[in-house]
């Protein structure tokens, strides 16, 4: 048995303004990738069909052997599947047509396509992703030769005969999705850097993360998730939500004495101030001849929900890239202090910070409240508030005993078991909470930053 992969690679990818096979993907090139799942999955040759003076392929790291077939270009995908049969090796039994533009197909998709063209009955292979056909498509040699002999093309072979044409379900959205873009070269590249993340499972495995090593992100990391980040939802669209990326070690430390003295904003190599920003939208109004309503407490809050959105949207892309976050509600002690750090224009807001980085510590699972209590059905149900409080207290304490016992204690200091939920949240949010008491500024100094909620 041969497979052969023949790889398309002879466009010109003038949408994407370069050369796909030699697409940066986190460092490593598109055809570098494809030539590492081919290596995987068992291919015994890849074909390479490029045009004649597209550029030389590096060498790849790990790869079947590669024949380069040049070719004019001049023609459709067609013309090239022909140029690449008739150089087929003749103990050929598989070919599996890869196009460049899906170059994160991984090996698992490539061997389940091979074997299923092999299979009684069958003789082309093709990727389901959510019902809908994808690439690389595998057939086997004497169907592949079709091509030529009767001047068929891939799709009508794939199309005219549905009999002879499995459909392997996969996970992997990247079968059908083409690299045309630039938004699509983004897309690749986060998702090769997150690997097989699952976003629902990412979301259950969240900690804050209090200690960091002093190692950087990767270049271009930082830019990537902000990017990604930013596509959260917006209220009105208005898009208030800023922040600003603080990695000069003496600038952290100030910060970390302004919010409280929390080390692990000296630690981390990067701190967020995430900001409510009405600046930006004050000189749009001013540009058309207005002014931003800066008294609204509607519109304060659509900021500072904007900002919200905005930073768990990063918090999750980070943590779904191995990195570890902590959210900064510290940064409110000094408002006013930190938006002069800052330089913040009138009308910024820090609504809180964020550390990201490479996290050292493995704190216990805090857990949360059982889920009856947050999810009610049609109305608010307040007869199981109680049970609710009672579940919280229990994940309290148990994540207290694990701490005490596995970690021998919280932050150098043994955590007092016999305090629950409802103890907790009275010294924070009741009449006598501190914490409510060191904040009865923020009005004034959120007028002095420029919102006049009155
Ligand atoms: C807006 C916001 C501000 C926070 N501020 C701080 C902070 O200043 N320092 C800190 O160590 N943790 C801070 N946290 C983290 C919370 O303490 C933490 O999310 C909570 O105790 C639950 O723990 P977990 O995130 O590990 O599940 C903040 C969280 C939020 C949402």
């Amino acid at each position: 048995m041969t497979t052969v992969a023949i790889v398309l690679a002879a466009g010109r990818g003038q949408r994407m303004g370069a050369d796909k096979a030699l697409l940066d993907l986190n460092g490593r090139t598109a055809f570098d990738h494809v030539a590492a799942q081919c290596h995987s999955a068992g291919v015994d040759l890849l074909l390479v069909v490029r045009r004649d003076d597209a550029a030389e392929l590096p060498q790849p790291q790990a790869s079947p052997p590669v024949q380069v077939v040049r070719w004019s270009g001049d023609g459709d995908m067609a013309d090239s599947l022909r140029i690449a049969e008739s150089r087929l090796p003749a103990a050929t039994t598989t070919v599996v047509v890869l196009p460049i533009d899906h170059a994160l197909v991984t090996a698992d998709t490539l061997v389940a396509v091979a074997a299923a063209a092999q299979r009684p009955g069958a003789a082309i292979a093709l990727p389901l992703y959510r019902g809908k056909p994808g690439h690389p498509v595998a057939l086997t040699r004497a169907v592949f030769a079709e091509i030529r002999t009767s001047g068929r093309t891939l799709r009508d072979l794939v199309r005219t005969d549905q009999g002879r044409v499995t459909a392997v379900p996969t996970a992997n959205p990247w079968v059908l999705a083409d690299l045309d873009h630039q938004d699509d070269l983004r897309d690749a590249r986060a998702a090769l850097a997150a690997g097989p993340a699952c976003p629902v499972a990412q979301m259950f495995a969240h900690r804050s993360r209090r200690a960091y090593s002093s190692t950087p992100l990767a270049p271009g990391q930082l830019e990537r998730l902000v990017d990604a980040a930013r596509h959260a939802s917006t209220s009105s669209w208005i898009q208030a939500a800023t922040a600003i990326a603080v990695h000069d070690q003496a600038h952290r430390e100030h910060i970390a004495v302004l919010c409280g003295n929390q080390d692990h904003i000296r630690q981390a190599p990067v701190f967020l101030a995430i900001c409510a920003d009405l600046h930006r939208l004050g000189i749009a109004c001013q540009r058309v001849g207005d002014d931003v309503q800066t008294a609204s407490l509607e519109l304060f809050l659509q900021a500072v929900i904007d900002a919200s959105l905005f930073a768990q949207n990063l918090a999750l892309a980070a943590e779904s890239e191995g990195l570890g976050i902590c959210m900064i509600g510290g940064a409110r002690n000094h408002p006013v202090e930190l938006a002069t750090r800052l330089g913040l224009p009138p009308r910024v807001f820090v609504v809180f910070g964020m550390t990201i980085g490479h996290a050292t510590d493995e704190p216990i699972p805090r857990g949360r409240m059982p889920l009856a209590g947050i999810l009610h059905r049609d109305h608010y149900d307040t007869t199981g508030v109680d049970a609710a409080l009672d579940g919280a207290d229990a994940a309290m304490r148990r994540w207290a005993g694990r701490t005490n016992t596995e970690r021998g204690g919280y932050q150098g200091r043994l955590v007092d078991e016999s305090r629950g939920f409802r103890e907790r949240v009275a010294q924070s949010t009741g009449s006598r909470s501190r914490y409510l008491q060191s904040r009865l500024a923020l009005r004034e100094e959120l007028r002095r930053l420029g919102f006049d909620l009155g």
